[in-house]
């Protein structure tokens, strides 16, 4: 079945989809994304994934390239014409095409839009929840705005190379004071000694993770308290759990980082039975 990415008001076979090279993306990184999940037919939390999109294009000062209403139904089209049941589509909107010049292009020049669909393997992903996954610390390197989620990724895909080389699936960044900030491509969570939830506050350091905000609903309603504050490494290495979290992904428990294993070395429950709780109290939109 041929796979169709969405680009700038066209439906285009994946294969043959493509921008300008003098797109404002390719050139400087101008602009931001979203994935989004979808299972079981359904999009997941939808609404809080749209709304970090308006506050990251705002934060840049890119104009949205059309109405919340139309981009839903370019989504569902995207995913219907994809087939995907279970999967994701990633959404990207740079600042468009023009002449390379770092100052922003003329007000009249239309943003990009870049939305592509693809199914994935629930059980990859079941399997990473049954073993759990490992990790690596990395320092911190990132610009002061990680709290809107630009395309420009460089740091975090060094850092995920480096943690793949080192035969680990995330490499978790610590700042200079070491504490952890979060991991190349999600948030990172520790549960303590006395079952708490800890997280670093998303006001600073950190993206605001979709998964991250709905997991809040989601632990207030198991009854789980959770800590919103920094913590050190040797707090990571020596919690009862570590977790992270990421759309797709989810709840991912972390069994070892840095070749140390974290407690006994296997999955804990509070990751599990977040995730087993997590789809019936996110938000699902029917594609
Ligand atoms: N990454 N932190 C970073 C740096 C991220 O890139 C992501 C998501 C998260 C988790 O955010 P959310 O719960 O909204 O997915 C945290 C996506 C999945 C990616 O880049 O592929």
């Amino acid at each position: 079945m041929p796979r169709y990415a969405y680009v700038n008001g066209r439906y285009l076979r994946h294969a043959d989809a493509g921008v300008h090279i003098e797109d404002r993306g390719y050139q400087f990184a101008d602009g931001v994304y979203e994935v989004c999940e979808v299972r079981h037919g359904q999009i997941v939390d939808l609404t809080r994934h749209l709304n970090r999109l308006d506050r990251s294009l705002g934060e840049i000062r890119i104009r949205a390239p059309m109405s919340r209403a139309a981009l839903v139904g370019i989504i569902r089209e995207l995913l219907r014409r994809n087939r995907v049941r279970n999967g994701l589509f990633y959404l990207q909107v740079t600042r468009g095409v023009a002449r390379r010049d770092h100052v922003f292009p003329s007000a009249e020049t239309p943003a990009s839009l870049v939305i592509t669909a693809k199914s994935t393997d629930p059980g990859i992903i079941a399997g990473k929840n049954a073993k759990g996954i490992k990790a690596v610390t990395v320092p911190e390197n990132r610009w002061d705005r990680v709290d809107v989620k630009t395309i420009g990724l460089l740091p975090n895909v060094l850092a995920r190379q480096q943690a793949r080389e080192a035969g680990a699936q995330e490499a978790i960044f610590v700042d200079s004071d070491g504490l952890v900030t979060e991991g190349a491509a999600t948030n990172v969570w520790l549960v303590d000694s006395s079952g708490r939830l800890v997280t670093r506050p998303a006001e600073h350091g950190i993206l605001r993770g979709i998964t991250r905000t709905t997991l809040m609903d989601v632990a207030a309603r198991l009854g789980l308290e959770i800590e919103e504050r920094a913590f050190s490494v040797e707090e990571m290495r020596s919690a009862r759990e570590v977790f992270i979290t990421a759309a797709t992904s989810i709840c991912f428990p972390v069994v070892e980082i840095d070749g140390v294993p974290i407690a006994n070395g296997h999955p804990g429950m509070a990751a599990q039975r977040i995730r087993e709780a997590f789809f019936d109290i996110a938000e699902k939109t029917a594609i």
